[in-house]
This record gives C-alpha cells, sequence and structure tokens, in this order.
C-alpha cells in the first residue's frame, strides 16, 4: 500500500483518487500519524500532501525524522517538499512568492517520475505561498518553471522527491501519469488492486464477521452506496440479510417502484417497505427551517426503522454503505470538517438498538463503489443514478413541507428527469433537479392572469459533490424544460434557472 499523509490540503482526497486509479491501494492519514502505526502499515511509498500552512510560521505541522527514513519513497507535494527540504538541511528563505494558477514546467533532467511524459515542458497546476530559495546539498533540482527554479527536486540517490505544484488535479494534465510513475515505477507497486479482488476479498470478510447464523439489518435509501453494500452483504450471507426501505413520502416520482423492481423482482433481496409518508409529512407541518427539517427527518427515519427492525425478529449487525471520504473526514488532521449541513444518516442507531455495524464500502471512492456495483451486477439505473439527499424533496421545498406542494414538486421534477434522460444528460451531470420555491409571481395563461409558484431548475457537474459547477445547458434544451413544466404541472406559471457555483452555493437549496 501507499501511505498518504495527509497535512491539510484541501486536494489530499485527489491524491488517493489518483493513486486508486494507477491500480493501487492507498490510506489517507494525519500527517502526525504515530510512528509505529505507519511501521504496522508497512508502506511501499509515502506522499507527503500540501497544506495550507507556511512552514516559516511557528507551529507549522512537521514530521518525525524517521518517517522519512524508513527506507521508502518519498515524494513531497507542494508544502510536502518543503517538509522534505528542511529536514534536509533548507533554510528558511522567508521569501514570499505566492503563485496560483498554471504554470509551465521545464524538466531540466530524466527522472523516473517523468517516465512517459513526452517534451520538456509540460502544464501545471500551482497553489502555493511558499518557495525553496536554495537546496540543500542533498538536494538536487529535476525541472523549474517560471516562477520557482526548483518545481521538481530529489535527493542524488533518489529516494526523496519533492514537486512544488499539485500533481492531482486536472489542471496539470501530465499530473496522473507523474503519479502513477511515483506508485509503479518508483514504488514497484503492482497495480493490481481490482474491484473483482475486492469483492472476493470482502465477501470473506462479511462470512467470517457475521457467522453462520447471524443476520445482518439494512436500511436502503435507494442511492448507489446503500444499494451496493446491500448487494455485496446479500453475496456473503444470502437470506440473512433484511433489507428495509423507507418510504417517507420524500421521494421521486417512480423511487418506490424502482427500489422493488430492482432488489425484489431482479436481485431476489427481499425488501420490506415500511410505508411512513403520513408520518413524514406530519412531522413536518409548520417546520420552515433547513436544518430543523433535516433533524426531524432524520429522527423519524430512526423511529420508523427500529419498528421495522423489531417487525423483522431482531439481528446482531446493521449495514451501511458508509464511503472513505466519509472515514476520512471523520480521521482528518483538521478533525471533523466543520457541518454545513448535517447530512441525514442513521447515526446513534447502533449503539441505541446495540447492533455491530458492516461497513463493506468504507475503503472505496464513489467511482470504485459503482465498479463492484456492477461487479455484482447491479444494472445502471442503480449504479449510474445520480446522488440524493436523504431528506429528499424535503431540502428541495423552500418553505413548509406539505402534500400538496411534494405532489406539485414531484410532477415538475417527473419532467427534469425525463428530458435529463432523453437527452443522455446523466452521464455528464452529477445532479439535476427541481426546486419548488416558497413565492408566487404574476403570469398569463391562455386569456388570464395568473399568480402561481415558481420552479427553479437545478443542473450541475461536479466530479465528487464537494465543489460544482452550474452546468451550461444547451438553450433549447432550457426551453424544453421551461414549457414543458409550465404545461404540465398546475400551480407553476414560471420557470428559473440557478446559474450558481458550489462555492458559494451549495447544491442543495437547503
Ligand atoms: P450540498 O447541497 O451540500 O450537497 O452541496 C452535496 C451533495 O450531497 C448531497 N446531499 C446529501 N446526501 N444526505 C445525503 O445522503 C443529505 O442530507 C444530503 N444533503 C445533500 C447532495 O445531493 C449533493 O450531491
Amino acid at each position: 500500500m501507499i501511505l498518504i499523509l495527509d497535512f491539510g490540503s484541501q486536494y489530499t482526497q485527489l491524491i488517493a483518487r489518483r493513486v486508486r486509479e494507477a491500480r493501487v491501494y492507498c490510506e489517507i492519514h494525519p500527517y502526525n500519524l504515530a510512528l509505529e502505526k505507519i511501521r504496522a502499515l508497512n508502506p511501499r511509498g509515502i506522499i507527503l500532501s500540501g497544506g495550507p500552512a507556511s512552514l516559516y510560521e511557528s507551529g507549522a505541522p512537521d514530521l518525525d525524522d524517521a518517517v522519512l527514513n524508513l527506507g521508502c519513497p518519498v515524494l513531497g507535494i507542494c508544502y510536502g517538499m518543503y517538509v522534505i527540504a528542511q529536514h534536509l538541511g533548507a533554510h528558511s528563505a522567508g521569501a514570499y512568492a505566492r503563485e496560483y494558477g498554471s504554470a509551465t514546467m521545464v524538466i531540466d533532467q530524466h527522472d523516473a517520475l517523468f517516465d512517459g511524459l513526452e517534451g520538456r515542458e509540460h502544464q501545471v497546476w500551482m497553489s502555493h505561498g511558499d518557495r525553496l530559495e536554495a537546496l540543500p546539498e542533498a538536494l538536487a533540482a529535476i525541472a523549474h518553471s517560471g516562477n520557482s527554479p526548483y518545481a521538481a527536486v530529489r535527493t542524488h540517490e533518489g529516494r526523496l522527491r519533492g514537486i512544488q505544484f499539485h500533481p492531482e488535479v486536472v489542471h496539470t494534465p501530465c499530473g496522473a501519469q507523474v503519479l502513477r510513475n511515483f506508485v509503479l515505477k518508483i514504488c514497484s507497486e503492482p497495480g493490481d488492486w481490482t474491484m473483482a479482488g475486492f469483492v472476493a476479498t470482502k465477501l470473506a470478510e462479511i462470512r467470517a464477521q457475521v457467522g453462520s447464523d447471524d443476520r445482518v439489518l439494512m436500511g436502503l435509501s435507494g442511492g448507489v452506496d446503500s444499494s451496493v453494500a446491500a448487494a455485496l452483504v446479500h453475496r456473503a450471507i444470502g437470506a440473512r440479510l433484511m433489507c428495509v426501505f423507507v418510504d417517507n413520502g420524500l421521494l421521486r416520482a417512480g423511487e418506490r417502484a424502482r427500489m422493488e423492481e430492482t432488489f425484489a423482482a431482479r436481485l431476489g433481496i427481499p425488501l420490506r417497505i415500511a410505508e411512513a409518508a403520513d408520518l413524514f409529512v406530519e412531522r413536518l407541518a409548520g417546520v420552515l427551517d433547513p436544518e430543523h427539517k433535516r433533524r426531524v427527518i432524520g429522527h423519524t427515519f430512526i423511529d420508523v426503522f427500529e419498528r421495522e427492525a423489531a417487525a423483522l425478529g431482531g439481528a446482531r449487525f446493521l449495514g451501511q454503505g458508509t464511503l472513505y471520504p466519509d472515514v476520512i473526514e471523520s480521521v482528518s488532521f483538521k478533525g471533523p470538517s466543520a457541518v454545513i449541513k448535517s447530512h441525514h444518516n442513521v447515526g446513534g442507531l447502533p449503539e441505541r438498538m446495540r447492533l455491530q455495524l458492516i461497513e463493506p464500502l468504507r475503503e472505496l471512492f464513489k467511482d470504485e463503489v459503482r465498479e463492484v456495483g456492477r461487479e455484482l451486477g447491479l444494472g445502471a439505473e442503480i449504479v449510474e443514478r445520480e446522488p440524493f439527499p436523504g431528506p429528499g424533496l424535503a431540502v428541495r421545498i423552500v418553505g413548509e413541507v406539505t402534500r400538496e406542494r411534494l405532489e406539485l414538486l414531484r410532477r415538475a421534477d417527473a419532467v427534469v428527469m425525463d428530458e435529463v434522460a432523453r437527452a443522455g444528460l446523466g452521464a455528464r451531470l452529477w445532479q439535476a433537479f427541481a426546486v419548488l420555491l416558497p413565492l408566487k409571481t404574476v403570469g398569463v395563461m391562455g386569456d388570464g392572469r395568473t399568480y402561481e409558484s415558481v420552479i427553479a431548475i437545478r443542473a450541475v457537474e461536479s466530479q465528487d459533490g464537494m465543489t460544482a459547477d452550474w452546468a451550461r445547458l444547451d438553450a433549447a434544451f432550457l426551453a424544453r424544460l421551461s414549457t414543458r413544466i409550465t404545461n404540465e404541472t398546475r400551480g407553476v406559471n414560471r420557470v428559473v434557472y440557478d446559474i450558481t457555483s458550489k462555492p458559494p452555493g451549495t447544491i442543495e437549496w437547503e
């Protein structure tokens, strides 16, 4: 495995993704992970991430010298490079040379890091405040850029390397190759981490954990993660997996039927449907604040789930579709990141019901989960589907959630889903959906004046949902949406398109 030590860069997860794309298993840990734990992981190579700190500040995060002397190759990225240089005796120059954006790197000396790159000049992405002013004896420059004489450096024997640029971002087109070279050529990883191998290992692990007669309970949300996790657990223990799907009345059109069709009919995984639409709508009456809504929905979900679990006769394990990004957030050296929105999950349930957790996907990224899903025979309608928030349409109805407003939004949203599918936009868009606004505007239809609701269309492109760009959709496509929504949704006379990226907006409106 490759160990990534996190100094707090916003891009650390991307480093891990690029390494995984080279079919090499890697894990992210905080930069100050104890030496004995690092030894126990027995990494074939270590990558030091970038970070927001300046090495010239007091108390800047630093490494134990021993980590650099474990014997395996080390690659420092940006801040990680300064850490290496400083351990090798670089003087703090203190010169502040901010550089942010594209730059041209010129390769001065051949190195395995640059294998397969054509020509000497390459576009790279820089994002740093400090700059190395002079190299210590032990380091030599192997590339430079306009603003930094030391765009890439290495020790003479070639075990420690540093690069000033960020190879993990898409703005460094040669970056994936550079990281691939590091893990495959320099660290000699075999590059054989595949999802088929992962599935085989996990099946054995789940069987060992659950034993021969215990049962596993899972709540399905309709999303990719819980669906794939359930399919995996089912493959491992068959009918001893019990799935509950809570119909909270906050689902998109056709969702429940899709779940029944996929799970019960196609995969042969029995699905217990909990009818809870009325309960959710009742409890949401008069709730306007987005965070309050989420809490009400979270608590109601737990109540319903507990009731259904009891009816099923109980279990010793609770299966969950936790992914690696959720795990990293809670171990990152920054600590759990600030709660921007309290995401709806079944937190608190395991302790309350005395259930042990089974989280077979907790080492995987979303794209890897999709691959596991395909490996398990799940169709595109599950594996490729867009993310959907646990609190459902409730966070897409700004203001109070009522049966009527849910119905209205569901109809408008069905038009969006239908048009996106017809136009084949699903693969390009991270999400596309309708939002119901809490206001009415004046319109004219037929010969009469109308005073009706406004629907906003939200369509974004994104790699991982953490940042997103509003989709530059074709005007004719938007026109079709607008016409169909106003024609087919009684109570709507105006459609607007949301042109806000994230940041500053979030993807969901609440
Ligand atoms: P935001 O709105 O924070 O959303 O930009 C980022 C991504 O997360 C999804 N999302 C949720 N997913 N429970 C979930 O499982 C939630 O409470 C929740 N809120 C937002 C959102 O759809 C987007 O893909």
